[in-house]
C-alpha cells in the first residue's frame, strides 16, 4: 500500500500547470485518439489524457490510473522501465481532469502506433519482452486485466520494436469487483495471460 498522500504527489519535476492548460491547451494541443471515456492529445512533447466532460466518474478515473501507475513503478525493475509509459501528474482545469504522461514516440519523432494499427507482428523479441512484462505484473500481483491491442504500443527504436503499455486503468479487481475469478490471485493472473495470449495469437497469425 502507498502511504496516504503519496498517491497524488507528482512524479519528478512538475512540468505543466493548470494555468498552462487553461491558457494554451485549446490552441496548441493536437488530438491523437478518442477512446470511450477519454481524448488523448499531444501537448508540448507530452501526452495529455482528458476525461470527457460530464463522464460520471470523470474525476476518479485519471487519479485512479495515476495511483495504479505508482504501484507499478514502485516495483518496476530498471530493465522494464522502457515498457511502461511514465505518468507524471494529474491536473484539473475548467472542471475536467487531465492525466499528464510521457509521449511514446518512434525514432522519427512520430507517436508510436498501437498493436492494432501496426498490424501483423512476428518479431520474436517484441513478444518475449511483452511476456516478461506480463510475468512481472503477475509476480507483483498487479495484473492489468485489459492488456489488448489498443493499450500496447509498438515503439520503433534503434531498429527494434519495443512494446509499451499505455493504459493502467484496469488493475486487479477494481473494474469488475463482481467477477469471482478476480478474487483470487491466480484468477487475476489467468485473466491477464488469456488476453495477452489471444492478442499474440491473432497478431502473429495475420
Ligand atoms: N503515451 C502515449 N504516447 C503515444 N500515444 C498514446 C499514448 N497513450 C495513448 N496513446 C494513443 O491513444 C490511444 C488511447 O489511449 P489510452 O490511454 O488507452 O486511452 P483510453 O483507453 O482511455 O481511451 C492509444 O491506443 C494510443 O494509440
Ligand atoms: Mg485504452
Amino acid at each position: 500500500m502507498l502511504p496516504a498522500g503519496a498517491a497524488y504527489k507528482p512524479s519528478g519535476k512538475v512540468m505543466i500547470t493548470s494555468a498552462d492548460i487553461e491558457n494554451h491547451f485549446a490552441a496548441d494541443a493536437e488530438l491523437l485518439s478518442t477512446g470511450y471515456r477519454r481524448e488523448v492529445f499531444l501537448f508540448r512533447n507530452l501526452v495529455v489524457k482528458r476525461i470527457f466532460r460530464g463522464y460520471k466518474r470523470a474525476k476518479d478515473l485519471n487519479y485512479h490510473e495515476w495511483r495504479n501507475y505508482k504501484k507499478i513503478s514502485a516495483k518496476l525493475p530498471e530493465e522494464l522501465k522502457i515498457n511502461f509509459q511514465t505518468v507524471y501528474q494529474v491536473l484539473e482545469a475548467g472542471g475536467q481532469t487531465y492525466l499528464i504522461t510521457e509521449a511514446i514516440l518512434d525514432d522519427n519523432g512520430k507517436p508510436s502506433r498501437s498493436i492494432e494499427d501496426f498490424g501483423p507482428l512476428r518479431d520474436r523479441e517484441f513478444w518475449e519482452r511483452l511476456e516478461g512484462v506480463v510475468s512481472f505484473l503477475a509476480e507483483a500481483d498487479l495484473c492489468l486485466t485489459d492488456i489488448h491491442r489498443k493499450n500496447v504500443l509498438v515503439r520503433k527504436k534503434e531498429r527494434r520494436l519495443i512494446p509499451v503499455i499505455v493504459d493502467y486503468k484496469t488493475m486487479g479487481r477494481d473494474f469488475a469487483p463482481w467477477q469471482i475469478e478476480l478474487f483470487f490471485r491466480v484468477g487475476r493472473a489467468g485473466k491477464m495471460y488469456r488476453k495477452y495470449g489471444r492478442m499474440k495469437k491473432e497478431f502473429m497469425a495475420v
